[in-house]
């Protein structure tokens, strides 16, 4: 998209543009949506996001941004461009008076000139007893800090000079219970003596969160399981689910160009890693995933056969080439091994020796692809049935790398998960548009409690970002 000349007068409009362009973001997808769960458990109603960028932490909410280009990427239904520090020279909001039931704000806070003046206009677009949401990473925006407050004890202090309730609570990342936090305040109401803001359910909260800080996997539990629930949702949505008559004139053609291959004296595997079968069996025209990787035992010749047929064959430019063989060999000639040197490795394999069980993965990974040409699916059985005997555990890793294909499938990456390309192919069978040649079941639920340990911070290897 490119980026629009700015509308408003904030000398940064066109800085967030740039961020909002590329989707780039200060923290990993699995702090974000751990930040949309909590949310989700504290609010009801229609609420206001200040600052939302491109990111739509809680559906029914109305997102005012000052970048278009971030709101163009946002999915909310309601979007308004606004420069929040034009409420200091007295503009108002486009929204009639009490409008919503709640506020966020998501890593904004510190980048307002004038803060105290969206905290007025709060009082009025809010509905009295309304509960606003601050979250911040701590120490968030110190460069872009214009209060000087970049964490969530001084935006709280602050507030309270103000004459708002407060409640910090926590939101677990893995362990890291002190990274994320939020500070909850609410808009007064009138009683009996006048104006009183007052967090609802506050000493409640305050033990619950105490406890959350001593034990976060209460929170990561509760995490999981809301997201496996979305993911067995959507993975029951595409079960069964059409093969398409693309993705088998696809796997003819890869048998094909394998015997092709073997006839010019180029021994290949082809295989679709980290893919569960259904990608491949869905596949249409131009939607190839990257996956697909074809690995050669003697590919000295390989890119000369390659580049000689690219032109004419899109398979060949579908295929992702990787030069030689990345499986573990017990020689220093890495990833130079032919099939025969596989096979000698495997049956060699020792779980005792160090790094085994890192090499046990890698062979794992290549017998849960799906393998794309009789050559290929063959090796694959054969490695199996050799480190079976080899490592007692063999078939359950296999099983845990599959089920990376599924979390691979089902993850939400900026605020997209692929699964939902392949639903939209399930409805365009369903509607004629796109040729299929009958249907399959999905495997999934025997992967399902096996994703959990993709989803898990601690597990899945995430690097965690913090608010710059
Ligand atoms: C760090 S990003 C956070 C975005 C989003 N809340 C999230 O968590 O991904 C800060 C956002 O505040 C917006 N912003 C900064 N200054 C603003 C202003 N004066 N008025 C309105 N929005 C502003 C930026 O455009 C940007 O989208």
């Amino acid at each position: 998209m490119d980026v629009p000349k700015p509308k408003t007068n904030h000398p940064h409009e066109s800085t967030w543009d740039d961020h909002g362009n590329t989707k780039w973001t200060y923290v990993s997808d699995e702090a974000k949506q751990r930040i949309g769960f909590f949310l989700r458990r504290r609010l009801g109603g229609r609420n206001l996001d200040i600052g939302g960028g491109w990111y739509l932490h809680y559906p029914n909410s109305a997102v005012v941004d000052l970048s278009s280009v971030c709101l163009a990427n946002n999915p909310a239904q309601e979007k308004v461009q606004f420069d929040l520090d034009e409420l200091h020279n007295g503009k108002r909001l486009p929204f009639p008076d009490y409008s919503f039931d709640s506020a966020t704000m998501i890593s904004t806070w510190q980048y307002l000139e004038h803060p105290d003046a969206l905290l007025d206009e709060l009082k009025r677009v809010l509905k009295p007893g309304a509960e606003v949401y601050v979250i911040n990473g701590q120490n968030a925006g110190r460069e872009g800090c214009i209060l000087g407050i970049g964490n969530t004890k001084g935006i709280a202090e602050h507030l309270q000079t103000k004459g708002f309730d407060t409640l910090i609570e926590h939101i677990p990342f893995g362990n890291d219970t002190l990274t994320f936090q939020s500070v909850c305040f609410s808009i007064p109401e009138r009683d009996l003596f006048g104006s009183v803001s007052e967090v609802r359910d506050k000493a409640k909260r305050k033990r619950a969160d105490e406890r959350i800080v001593r034990e976060p996997e209460i929170f990561e539990d509760d995490f999981i399981n809301y997201e496996l629930g979305i993911r067995r949702g959507l993975l029951a949505k595409l079960n069964p689910y059409p093969v398409t008559a693309y993705s088998q004139d696809f796997l003819a053609r890869t048998e094909e160009f394998g015997k092709a291959l073997k006839r010019a004296g180029i021994d290949a595997v082809i295989y679709a890693e980290h893919t569960p079968e259904v990608e491949v069996d869905m596949l249409l025209p131009n939607q190839h995933s990257s996956c697909f990787l074809a690995l050669f035992d003697r590919f000295s010749g390989v890119d000369k056969y390659v580049e000689q047929r690219r032109e004419q064959d899109d398979l060949i430019q579908t295929l992702s080439i990787a030069h030689g063989v990345f499986f573990p060999t017990n020689t220093s000639d890495l990833n130079m091994g032919s099939k025969e040197d596989l096979l000698r490795n495997c049956k060699e394999f020792d779980l005792d020796e160090r790094n085994a069980e890192c090499s046990l993965r890698t062979y794992a990974d290549f017998v849960a692809s799906v393998g794309m040409t009789s050559g290929t699916r063959r090796l694959q059985a054969q490695v199996q049935s050799i480190l079976r005997k080899r490592a007692s555990n063999f078939d359950e890793v296999v099983r845990r790398q599959k089920a990376f294909g599924y979390n691979m499938l089902t993850a939400q990456f900026k605020q997209e998960r692929s699964i939902a390309d392949l639903l939209l192919i399930k409805q365009r069978v369903e509607r004629g548009e796109i040729p299929s040649v009958g249907q399959k079941n999905l495997d999934y639920q025997t992967y399902l409690h096996l994703m959990e340990r993709w989803i898990r911070v601690n597990d899945c290897e995430t690097s965690m970002g913090d608010f710059d």
